[in-house]
């Protein structure tokens, strides 16, 4: 099969290094990329919401199947673009259709979705400027803290968890009043606070059946010991302790399958990931979220510790047979370290030269992805906030972080930075 993956980052570095590696992908093709995918496949100079000339790359390649990496090419109806064309209507597109993405793509409709299907989520209610005033007086009388959600695509900043009315106001004055994420902030979300510890679960559906792919803990915080802003992502581990089988039961049974009945039930069209962001409530899941794509930089985690083929996977959804698939994992505690650029999430700078990757050795047992990197010359640099994933395995999460940890020593750049704590609220797990 000829693939065409679409992004840049560590997510589809990992998605690349996991295709590449199938008997039944006879080329891969990567729009826009960066230099760990050129490793790995072609590199196409097409951005990914450049849905016209995605198209014409299809047709020159012989594209059989096109993977989404992020989520705005599907919220902008990148799956319903390519099956509404004759020339590129065969192609297998995974991701969901427009309507479906908008499980991601709008807020406010994932949370009507839950509501319908019964499926445990935050209490919530939802704003525009028609309603202004009556969502200040359900902001002031609300509990604390308070949780104020732009209902549409805001990068990822859209979301205030504030520890005072006065901070939720000013966020929720920003969004509909200064309309500080444009029209993604027209509507706005106004939720409980779930506390508990988050966890991310993987499925492939086909919108009928499903298969779990894998679950990941992501530590979203810059600084070590959860402190400091929120970033993309620093750092995942996998297995996560507490993802039992009891509580992996719970999840399938309560938010899974009745999300996947929803989806049936409404006739959307979903052929795709989903990743269910949880929040593990005293040993309940909750759902915070769903994202219609896989996580970064949970990705570089699932990806290696799937031992199932994930080409055949993506073909068996396409063809009805997912449902028969046999799904299986590597039996190692794993860890990824992001190195991210001094600054971030902040202002940060780019251009900085990256050494030692090439000291790393191929198909080692530690795996370095890239994210943020370009190529200048003969040299790899920094051009992104997240420049690399390292991902490593053992015998306990400690040896994985451990190993982590001496691979990053032998890479450099001017000040990188990473947690040197992933996975610390789970000493010596075996
Ligand atoms: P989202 O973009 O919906 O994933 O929200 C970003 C982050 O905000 C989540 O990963 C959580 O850490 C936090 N968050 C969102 N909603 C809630 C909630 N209802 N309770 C607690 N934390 C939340
Ligand atoms: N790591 C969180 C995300 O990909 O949204």
């Amino acid at each position: 099969m000829n693939i065409l993956l679409l992004g840049s980052g560590g997510r589809e570095h990992a998605l690349a290094w996991k295709i590449a590696a199938s008997p039944h992908c006879s080329g891969l093709w990567i729009a826009p990329g960066n230099p760990g995918t050129a490793q790995l496949g072609t590199n196409l100079p097409l951005g990914v919401n450049d849905f016209p000339a995605l198209r014409q790359a299809c047709i020159e390649q012989q594209i059989d199947m096109v993977v989404v990496g992020p989520e705005d090419p599907l919220v902008n109806g990148i799956y319903d673009f390519f099956k509404a064309d004759e020339a590129t209507s065969h192609i297998i597109v995974v991701g969901p259709s427009r309507a479906a993405a908008q499980l991601e793509g709008s807020k406010f409709f994932s949370k009507q979705f839950m509501h319908r299907h019964g499926i445990p989520t935050a209490s919530y209610a939802s704003f525009t400027a028609e309603n202004y005033e009556e969502g200040r007086k359900y902001i002031s009388n609300h509990p604390l803290p308070v949780v104020i959600k732009a209902d549409g695509l805001a990068a990822g900043k859209g979301v205030v968890v504030a520890a005072t009315h006065e901070e939720a106001l000013r966020a929720y004055e920003q969004m509909i009043k200064e309309e500080q994420f444009g029209a993604a902030g027209n509507t706005v979300v106004v939720e409980s606070f779930l506390t508990g510890i988050e966890v991310s679960v993987f499925v492939l559906t086909d919108g009928e059946s499903y298969q779990i792919i894998g679950h990941a803990k992501d530590y979203k915080r810059v600084g070590e010991g959860d402190t400091g802003p929120n970033t993309g992502g620093m750092g995942c581990i996998s297995p996560v302790p507490f993802v039992d089988d009891a509580f992996m039961q719970k999840v399938t049974e309560r938010i899974i399958e009745p999300t996947i009945a929803g989806i049936r039930a409404e006739e959307l069209v979903y052929k795709g990931f989903i990743f269910f962001g949880l929040m593990n409530v005293g040993g309940e899941p909750w759902v915070i979220e769903y994202n219609c794509r896989m996580g970064d930089p949970e990705t570089e985690i699932v990806m290696p510790l799937l031992q199932t083929d994930l080409v055949a996977l993506l073909a068996a959804m396409d063809n009805g047979t997912l449902g028969d698939a046999n799904i299986s994992f590597y039996d190692k505690k794993g860890a990824t370290i992001v190195a991210v650029s001094e600054g971030y999430p902040g202002n940060y700078p780019k251009n900085r030269v990256i050494t030692g990757l090439d000291t790393i050795a191929a198909g080692g047992d530690t795996l370095v992805f890239q994210a943020g990197t370009t190529n200048k010359g003969e040299a790899i640099v920094t051009s992104g906030g997240r420049v690399l994933a390292v991902t490593a395995f053992g015998d306990t999460l400690t040896s994985a972080v451990q190993h982590a940890r001496t691979t990053l020593d032998r890479i450099h750049f001017e000040g990188m930075y990473f947690r040197s704590d992933i996975g610390y609220e789970f000493p010596d797990q075996k």
